[in-house]
């Protein structure tokens, strides 16, 4: 079994192909298996010690249809001691108020499930005006803007995937 789980939903494809990216940048698919949560269980989640949920913004600061119908399985879920993050997809340009909602959605449904959160990541070079998926000054995961910094994308990926190896033990 893989160590780490990356949950996702994705509508227009961005968050799924960036998936692909962090898998790669992990170790390939014996270090990390893609779960689409629109097919997903708590059960699924529970196979994992490491999880990073994908989640883009949809809708001005919603969550993306599949999470939105996923995210009471959280509930079900036994997450604690588990490492969790987020991989956060959105657009600073065209929604700079509600940037990156969607990790801080779900985090206030796990925040205290005792899960261990790791991955947090710097808000220096984004060009945003507010987000909630912002704690302590630092994003709850990585942020990712493939509609205004598509070429910035692989590097940030592999950047986070060297943090999470040592945050995660991978
Ligand atoms: C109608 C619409 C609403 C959106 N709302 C937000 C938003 O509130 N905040 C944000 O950061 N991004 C927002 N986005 C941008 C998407 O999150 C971004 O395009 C993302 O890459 C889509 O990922 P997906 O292809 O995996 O669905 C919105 C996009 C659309 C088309």
């Amino acid at each position: 079994m893989a160590k780490v789980g990356i949950f996702y939903g994705s509508t227009e494809g961005n968050t799924e192909r960036v998936c692909g990216q962090l898998q790669e940048a992990l170790g390939g698919e014996d270090i990390a298996e893609m779960h689409n949560v629109q097919s997903a269980t708590a059960d699924d989640m529970e196979e994992y010690e490491n999880l990073i949920l994908a989640c883009p913004t949809w809708e001005i600061g919603e969550l993306q249809e599949d999470w939105d119908a996923f995210i009471d399985e959280l509930d079900d879920a036994e997450l604690e001691g588990k490492n969790v993050t987020y991989l956060a997809l959105g657009d600073a340009d065209g929604y700079p108020d509600t940037f990156l909602d969607a990790p801080g959605i779900i985090h206030e449904r796990i925040v205290d499930s005792g899960a261990n959160f790791v991955g947090a990541w710097p808000t220096d070079g984004y060009d945003f005006e507010e987000s909630k998926g912002i704690v302590d000054g630092k994003f709850l995961g990585l942020g990712i803007d493939e509609d205004n910094h598509p070429e910035l994308t692989q590097e940030r990926v592999d950047q986070w995937a060297t943090q999470l190896k040592t945050e995660m033990s991978l």
